[in-house]
């Protein structure tokens, strides 16, 4: 079975850690809504008024990947039904099982850690047979493996050149990249979109950006904003407007699954806790006190806790302080956003855009291409970008960074490259 509906689709998704919980709840859950198995909750694409955009079907769009050794989906579709994160008559189901198993066929041995021109040349031998095999117009890979520690920073010799194909040249030279930036290096030159889910480097590079815009691809990321980092997008614009000043800010989770096992490690941490960080300072216009903790407690399974406490000062001085906490399947959480941006950054090929898609920020906690973090903001954007009739009516829909942005710290679009060609 090539698609879900059987006949030839014209969508490729390519899930780097397929077999991971948000790579099997991504193709699980999409094989479920189109069943009509579970409703779209949680997607913004199926409501309005995003429905209203000539998306992809959902029956249009065949699933592959690159997993690691040991890791099926069909034990990772298994552990979301154990960890109560979906239930058993729907991984189950006929139309899931489909899905699954199609997707196991098509799994390819992933790049563990790191590697050079064999690996990526592999990589994207993989890609455009998976490609050409299912006869896709279009493909959009995302990354959804584990967390990758940071880029070790480069030689100031030796730095990574900012022309695509210098970098290229230089990888296939024997010059190692970290395993994300290697898939997102195939994913561009093959003219695919790609998109980063996670807090690795991935498509970071300017070399890999430029490449982006050379080759007509697209590319989003990074690091979905699924849980706390989305309640602080919305909270923190609230003190900045009212000019309560935070004095801290410290967050702190607890998780139990695969994910919390791989931020157990220091240096993979470190790039999750560079991501959470990020939006704060840039919304309040100034930095608070603030420290990010993860810890990973095995018996917490996908049940994620976040717990916030903010310290701040109103009038005359006055100290008050605001906590939360907050549970929630991460997995739950995650699997929607994939499938939203897989929908959104095939709709951006078929439009002819290219580069780094900054309209797609409200997805994520490190948005490339935008500094805007604010969701609102983010929602507005990207309402703006895809139906600009609509925003024309209504006139406070503008692109982040707009009229009045300052006083409440926004430094607006920097880098926003995405360019439309010909519809
Ligand atoms: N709410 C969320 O769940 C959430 C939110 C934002 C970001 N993320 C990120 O999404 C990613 C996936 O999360 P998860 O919960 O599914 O984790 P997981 O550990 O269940 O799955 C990751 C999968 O990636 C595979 N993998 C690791 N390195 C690989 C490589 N080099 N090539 C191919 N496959 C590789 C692993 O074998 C594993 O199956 C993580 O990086 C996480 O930080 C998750």
């Amino acid at each position: 079975m090539s698609s879900f509906s059987g006949a030839r689709p014209s969508l490729g998704v390519w899930l780097v850690g397929a077999a991971g919980h948000v790579g099997a709840c991504t193709i699980a859950g999409w094989a479920a809504v189109r069943a009509g198995l579970i409703p779209p909750t949680g997607l913004i694409t199926a409501d309005a008024p995003l429905d209203g955009l000539p998306l992809v079907g959902l029956d249009d769009v065949v699933f592959g990947g690159h997993e690691l050794a040991g890791r099926t989906v069909d034990d990772a579709a298994r552990a979301l039904v154990a960890e109560g994160v979906l239930p058993a008559a729907v991984v189950e189901a006929p139309a899931v099982r489909a899905a699954l198993a199609a997707a196991a066929a098509e799994l390819r041995p992933g790049v563990d850690g790191e590697g050079a021109g064999d690996a990526l040349d592999r990589v994207r031998d993989d890609l455009a047979a998976f490609r050409d095999r299912h006869g896709v117009a279009r493909l959009v890979v995302v990354n959804v493996a584990s967390t990758e520690p940071p880029l070790a920073p480069e030689p100031e010799h030796d730095a990574w050149p900012d022309d695509p194909d210098a970098l290229l040249a230089a990888v296939r030279a024997g010059r190692r990249l970290p395993a994300s930036a290697l898939y997102a290096a195939a994913a561009l030159d093959l003219g695919a979109g790609y998109v980063n889910f996670t807090p690795s480097t991935g498509a970071e590079l300017p070399g890999l950006r430029a490449l982006a815009r050379v080759r007509g691809a697209v590319h989003a990321g990074a690091d979905g904003k699924t849980g706390q980092t989305l309640v602080k997008t919305v909270l923190a614009p609230m003190f900045a407007i009212r000019r309560l000043r935070v004095r801290s800010w410290v967050s702190h989770n607890v998780l139990g699954n695969a994910d919390g096992a791989a931020l157990d490690d220091p240096a993979r941490r470190a790039s999750k806790q560079r991501s959470k960080a990020a939006p704060l300072a840039a919304i309040l216009g100034y930095a608070p006190e603030s420290h990010v903790g993860i810890d990973y407690v095995p018996s917490y399974g996908d049940w994620k806790v976040a717990w916030d406490r903010i310290v701040f000062e109103g009038f005359g001085g006055a100290q008050m302080s605001l906590e939360l906490t907050w549970r929630g399947s991460d997995t739950a959480l995650a699997a929607p956003l994939c499938i939203d941006l897989i929908r959104l950054v095939e709709l951006a090929l078929r439009r002819g855009e290219r580069g780094a898609l900054a309209y797609l920020g409200l997805f994520f906690k490190r948005p490339v291409g935008t500094h805007e973090h604010r969701l609102d903001r983010q929602w507005l954007a990207l309402l703006a970008h895809v139906l600009p009739a609509l925003a024309a009516a209504a006139p406070d829909v503008g692109e982040p960074g707009g009229e009045g942005d300052g006083a409440v710290g926004s430094v607006g679009d920097d880098t926003a490259v995405t360019e439309r060609g010909p519809a």
